[in-house]
């Protein structure tokens, strides 16, 4: 049935970590990545699938003390920001059922600077699906928030982290969205303003 007939969807429930593996294991699961999820897959997948988000949109809002920077200059890395008319491009990674509780465990343990699982409807190419993907909100102690993007690029130029440079987390996320063949104006805008005057 195309997307658009189908019945609107309740989006975006928190699932605590660690405590819904099992409901998981039911269906397939379905994991969605926006971020460096998107270029560092490096758990267990069977597949891997160009996905939507309706509602909500990627946003450099949370601040990286374990990745992509340090407790004493923190870098930015993206979360996921509700906004009605927004929709966000990424790809989702079904896990066979036999991995699922290392893969949760593996991801819950990489995203732990402030990200919690959040239950969502994932669209792809030929429907719907059920998913779950890491979500830092607001209030989380990482949270930062909006910045001007000149900011952004300000504190990315500078920071780094165990994972690496900032700037590389900007460029990879560019990289993949192109290859996915899908645009992202705050992500393209952020590493335009980051390449090197001439
Ligand atoms: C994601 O990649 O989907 C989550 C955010 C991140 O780790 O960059």
């Amino acid at each position: 049935m195309p997307i658009d007939q189908e019945m609107p969807i309740d989006q975006g429930i928190p699932m605590e970590k660690g405590m819904a593996d099992q409901e998981c294991m039911a269906a397939p699961l379905w994991i969605f990545g926006y971020g460096s999820l998107l270029w560092r897959a490096d758990f267990p997948w069977a597949e891997r699938r160009p996905a939507s988000l309706r509602g909500f949109a990627r946003r450099f809002w949370q601040a990286s003390t374990d990745h992509r920077g340090t407790p004493d200059a923190p870098g930015r890395v993206v979360t996921l920001v509700e906004e009605a008319p927004a929709c966000c491009h990424g790809a989702a990674y079904r896990i066979e059922a036999s991995d699922a509780g290392q893969v949760l465990d593996q991801l819950d343990h990489r995203e732990r600077g402030g990200y919690d699982r959040l239950s969502i409807d994932l669209e792809f190419e030929d429907g719907r699906r059920e998913g779950l993907t890491y979500r830092a909100s607001a209030g989380n102690r990482n949270y930062l928030g909006p910045a001007p993007l000149d900011e952004i690029a300000a504190q990315v130029r500078t920071a780094r982290g165990p994972s690496g440079h900032n700037l590389e987390y900007v460029v990879r996320l560019a990289d993949a969205l192109r290859d996915l063949g899908r645009g992202d104006p705050h992500v393209f805008e952020l590493e335009r303003l980051l390449q090197p005057a001439d």
